[in-house]
């Protein structure tokens, strides 16, 4: 199966970034929000992103313009009636993810694909919310999706291998570099990335060091691009407490228990550069202030 149109249910930091890509890559897109107020607000947000890939010379101004041309943010669940396939993108909350994913599967066609952009809760599980677990993959998009190479294909053991296939080919048509992971929490990425983003917070908790002498540490010594509280504040301190816990329900390891000071910042909304305030602050341009 060939996939032309494309719907994405959640359309926030992740959501809002595949909207983007696959409009910008020739998909007829549609995108799902929670009230009209969001889906104006996600509509707002993808135009900006496409202005300013258009001002870093990223796409010509007729790519801008037929993206904007290829996508439109709607509130109404049944829009999505007619994609080949929907990307799920909401919260990280495995009971809204599978409420989502059984309303997907009543709407669209019975050969159409369902992809959930999880970045911990096991595939089987949302696949099993589904009449059609063997056409379910995991499409874990890396933030931000429009300028990130990578996409981890989550297959289950159910997955049937050309539905593999064709959503690999769709990560390619989008021009990504998709890499196929067996369905454990975490896949790759979050496996290894979310112990050491909660070792460094217990370090700093323990008076290791301030943040920013951590983060240069890891920057300087590494050859990283940022530290792990810079990089925290850009994932969204929500998601890396959500993708924590989910995973400590998993494996029960105490490196994955979410820690203190993460759910405090958590419960005082500052979730990172979504809200200007996360370890760091920011200013309305996203730069630290
Ligand atoms: N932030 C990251 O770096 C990152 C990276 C990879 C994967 N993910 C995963 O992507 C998913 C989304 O994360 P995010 O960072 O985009 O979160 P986000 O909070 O920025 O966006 C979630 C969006 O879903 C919308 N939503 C919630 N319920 C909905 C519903 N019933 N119908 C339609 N829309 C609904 C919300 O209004 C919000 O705009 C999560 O599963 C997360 O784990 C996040």
């Amino acid at each position: 199966m060939q996939i032309k149109r494309v719907a994405v249910v959640g359309c926030g930091t992740m959501g809002g970034g595949i909207v983007q890509t696959a409009a910008q890559n020739g998909f007829q897109t549609v995108g799902v929000e929670t009230s009209e107020q969001a889906a104006e607000a996600a509509h707002a947000r993808i135009a900006a992103g496409l202005n300013r890939s258009f001002a870093r010379g990223k796409i010509t101004e007729a790519q801008r313009d037929s993206a904007l041309a290829n996508f439109t943010i709607s509130s109404d669940l049944s829009d999505i009636t007619d994609a080949d396939l929907v990307i799920e993108a909401v919260f990280e909350d495995v009971e809204l993810k599978k409420e989502i994913l059984g309303r997907i599967d009543k709407l669209v066609a019975p050969e159409a694909f369902i992809a959930s952009n999880t970045s911990t809760i096991p595939l089987v599980i949302l696949a099993a919310a589904t009449t059609r677990p063997e056409q379910v993959v995991g499409a874990h998009f890396f933030n931000p999706v429009p300028s990130m190479k990578l996409v981890e294909v989550i297959k289950t053991p159910v997955t049937l291998p050309e539905n593999v296939q064709t959503f690999v080919d769709f990560a390619k048509a989008l021009g990504k570099s998709p890499v196929v992971v067996n369905d454990v929490p975490g896949f790759i990425g979050n496996l290894l990335i979310v112990p050491y983003l909660t070792d460094a917070i217990r370090a700093f908790e323990r008076d290791v060091a301030d943040m920013e002498s951590i983060d240069e540490v890891i920057k300087l010594g590494f050859n990283h691009p940022m530290g792990p509280f810079a990089l925290s504040d850009l994932i969204g301190l929500d998601i890396v407490h959500d993708m924590a816990a989910s995973m400590y329900e998993e494996y029960k390891d105490p490196r994955y228990f979410p820690p203190t000071l993460l759910k405090q910042y958590v419960r005082l909304g500052w979730l990172g550069r979504k809200t200007g305030r996360g370890f760091y602050t920011y200013d309305e341009n996203g730069a630290r202030s």
